[in-house]
């Protein structure tokens, strides 16, 4: 299936909701909003991706990067379409195009699937901030990518 990366903006608001709509269905406990995906859109370090088969999406991206610092806030793909590398497409175009020397993120302890992801892009661990999510309560790990 012929697949499209899209960098969103202020206004895209359909796809917004598209996001939002998929956020409910992987981050029940903690769902971003359409809202919050269109401040992302809109701050100035912001940086927001999305991944569309013909008209469906399928994944998105979320991130900042300020000053050569960057965070990876989002990363997600559609249950369907997983294993064909969206993901990886996903962070290679902020990797690319934003240039941060060095990027951070937070993840779950038990979410294998992500950490083999970053593990995959270069992350390492660093550190682990505890009980930092909640519903259920975890750990959070603490990666790195850069200097
Ligand atoms: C983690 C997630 C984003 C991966 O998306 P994806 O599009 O399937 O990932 P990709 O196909 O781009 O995978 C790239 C590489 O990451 C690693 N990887 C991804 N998913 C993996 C899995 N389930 N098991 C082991 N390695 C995995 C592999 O190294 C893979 O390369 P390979 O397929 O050539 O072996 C997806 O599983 C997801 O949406 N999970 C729920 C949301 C989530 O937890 N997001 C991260 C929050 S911090």
């Amino acid at each position: 299936m012929k697949r499209r990366v899209k960098r969103l903006r202020a206004g895209d608001t359909a796809e917004f909701a598209a996001c939002a709509a998929l956020e409910c269905e992987l981050f029940p406990d903690e769902p971003w909003s359409a809202q919050s995906f269109a401040d992302t859109a809109a701050a100035e370090t912001g940086y927001l991706l999305c991944t569309f088969a013909e008209d469906r999406l399928i994944g998105y991206f979320a991130g900042t990067c300020a000053a050569g610092s960057g965070e990876i806030l989002r990363v997600a793909t559609d249950p369907a379409f997983r294993r064909q590398g969206i993901a990886a497409d996903l962070i290679w175009y902020y990797l690319a195009e934003m240039k941060p020397v060095e990027v951070f993120l937070e993840v779950r302890a038990s979410n294998a699937d992500a950490i083999s992801l970053y593990r995959h892009y270069g992350f390492k661990e660093v550190g682990v901030r505890k009980r930092f999510y909640h519903d259920p309560t975890e750990d959070a790990i603490v990666m790195k990518r850069g200097e």
